[in-house]
């Protein structure tokens, strides 16, 4: 399918995706100004765009398609630290003096879990979560890399955000995909259940044989927010789900709250993230 760079790139960069997730979820300390619908602002715009996007062309076999092109892991095979340095090189519109890099925003990430006194793997999440956003850099639309993640070859939740805009995906009428459990069975469990394409997914199988399962889980249902805020599949999870799932809590506050203007010294932190690698991932990794 042909695209336009306005389709492609809807927003002005990730972050906006990011922002808008803030005043949907503040913290709890912090109420909502106004109903999350009603707030105005010019940048709404392009996010609900974005995410009409998102779910009008994150079909099922859209997601077979990304699986098949992404899973072979022929793009790259670099260390993991010049991943992290190559996704620095996502540069987008937005103004580079109050938009934090992909780098510190890992950092910020992985510092407040550390701070916390975590287990080292939980920094490393912390530091590796975003990290499947390379999928930018090899020309990929925003749409398919970032968003909130849901299953495909099931009905979509009225919980996901601006869930009006499912009308125009093509598996909404399709009768195998458009009730409660389409494909799947009650409680099936979510290994069994394939979820829209983006930067979860990719990173969960980059490093799915190297981190504890807890670690899984987070990497790969961190935009899942429809369940981990909304509990709208619970109806697909297993048991094995359900306990996963309070790692899952864990982690998201980290990501969403973890926001600094006090930059991390890259050169001071680097020999401590390059030993937490070294601990547990390969020298090097294929994109
Ligand atoms: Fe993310
Ligand atoms: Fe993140």
């Amino acid at each position: 399918m042909a695209f336009t760079d306005t389709e492609r790139n809807p927003l002005a960069s990730l972050e906006q995706w990011e922002d808008d997730l803030l005043v949907r979820y503040p913290e709890p300390e912090h109420k909502a100004k106004e109903e999350y619908r009603n707030y105005d602002d010019p940048a709404r715009d392009t996010v609900r765009e974005f995410y009409r996007l998102n779910h009008t062309y994150q079909t099922y076999d859209f997601v077979q398609e990304k699986r098949a092109e992404f899973l072979k892991f022929d793009k790259k095979e670099i260390p993991v630290w010049g991943a992290m340095e190559f996704l620095n090189t996502l540069v987008d519109d937005s103004d580079p003096d109050i938009e934090l890099d992909q780098l510190q925003h890992l950092l910020q990430t992985a510092e407040a879990i550390r701070a916390d006194g975590h287990p080292d793997w939980f920094v490393l999440t912390g530091f590796l979560h975003d990290m499947g956003k390379v999928l930018c850099l090899f020309g990929e639309p925003q749409w398919a890399v970032v968003g909130d993640t849901f299953p495909v070859g099931c009905a979509h939740s009225d919980k996901i955000v601006y869930p009006e805009y499912f009308a125009a995906n093509p598996d909404s009428s399709n009768k195998d995909f458009n009730t409660k459990y389409g494909i799947y069975e009650p409680n099936c469990g979510l290994k069994n259940v394939t979820m829209s394409w983006g930067h979860d997914e990719y990173l969960y199988h980059i490093t799915k044989d190297h981190l504890p399962e807890p670690a899984l889980y987070m990497i790969r249902y961190h935009s899942f927010y429809a369940q981990h805020r909304e509990k709208a599949y619970d109806h697909l999870l297993d048991d094995h789900d359900r306990a996963m799932f309070k790692w899952v809590d864990k982690f998201n506050p980290y990501d969403l709250y973890s926001k600094s203007p006090v930059t991390p010294v890259v050169s001071e932190l680097k020999p401590y993230y390059e030993d937490l690698i070294a601990k547990y991932l390969p020298s090097t990794i294929r994109l």
